[in-house]
């Protein structure tokens, strides 16, 4: 018999139209909860729905830059199913993906600090105020990145905004705990993705090829619906003591410092076992 980790729960999942938000929301609905898949990819959002169940999911237009229309996905999922257990806040961006520190562009760097860090402080804020409001002892996971820890993983704008994010999680965890939320990130290494794909304007196989080329863990490619599977974890009562926490899901790449490992291996330093 499968257990349904989140059953009976009803999550928001934004940035659900594709992806690692599109891999939570489906992975979500199959472990039995109702689903809003929050998005502004309408057409990609309703498409999302329709092969999940209009009966497990409903989709939202959403852009997480604007605090009404994330207000009035918590509105809409509260006076549509009751409550609200889960706010997967997902959505985000990379922005331009060469621009570099010394040619910074100001409104860019504006607008991915507005989808990725403002975007994720309002959909705390208002998925936290309906919780407390019901006393609902709800999960709420962001998705952050390796760029939380790391310089290099993309450009300064971009890992600027995940280690916010990663700030962000601590502050509302400190903050929510003494009502019983819980507030946690995941951290994912590459993972090909429309957002990949067009950054590097590589196809899918070769974004997830180059990825894989500078991995630490060999013989697995990280996927989207790795990323869900360790969401799934920090939603569901399986992790009900872990609160400020990030779970990185890199297999292993920003807890080892590779570099000197590779020179050693091609100087043929370990060539013994
Ligand atoms: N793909 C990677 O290598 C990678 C690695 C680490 C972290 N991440 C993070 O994972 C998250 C999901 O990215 P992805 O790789 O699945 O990319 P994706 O482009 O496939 O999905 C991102 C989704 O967010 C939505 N979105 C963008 N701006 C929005 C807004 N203002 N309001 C609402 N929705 C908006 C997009 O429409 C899209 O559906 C992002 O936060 C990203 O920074 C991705």
């Amino acid at each position: 018999m499968t257990t349904l980790r989140l059953e009976g729960k009803v999550a928001i999942v934004t940035g659900a139209a594709s992806g690692i938000g599109e891999a939570a929301a489906r992975l979500f609905a199959a472990n039995g909860a109702t689903v809003v898949v929050a998005d502004i990819q309408d057409r990609l959002g309703h498409e999302v729905v329709a092969s999940i169940g209009p009966d497990k999911s409903i989709y939202v237009h959403c852009d997480v830059t604007d605090e009404e229309q994330v207000k009035a996905a918590v509105d809409h999922a509260v006076s549509a199913y009751g409550r609200l257990d889960i706010m997967y806040s997902n959505a985000g961006v990379l922005g331009s993906p060469f621009a570099g520190i010394l040619d910074l562009d100001k409104q860019e760097m504006d607008r991915v600090m507005a989808v990725n860090v403002t975007g994720t402080a309002v959909a705390i804020k208002h998925a936290a105020r309906a919780m407390v409001a019901r006393g609902v002892r709800g999960s709420i996971v962001c998705t952050a990145s390796v760029a939380a820890h790391q310089g290099g993983h993309g450009p300064a704008a971009y890992v600027a905004s995940k280690h916010a994010v990663l700030g962000l999680v601590r502050a509302a965890a400190g903050e929510l705990g003494q009502h019983g939320i819980r507030v946690n990130c995941v951290s994912p290494y590459g993972v090909a993705t429309p957002m990949s794909s067009a950054a590097s304007g590589l196809a899918s196989e070769a974004v997830e090829g180059m990825f894989c080329a500078v991995a630490n863990l060999k013989g697995v490619a990280l996927r989207a619906g790795h990323v869900a599977e360790a969401a799934l974890f920090l939603a569901s009562e399986e992790a009900a003591y872990v609160s400020g926490h990030d779970l990185v899901v890199d297999g292993g790449n920003t807890a080892v410092y590779s570099a000197l490992a590779q020179l050693m291996s091609s100087a043929g330093f370990n060539k013994s076992r």
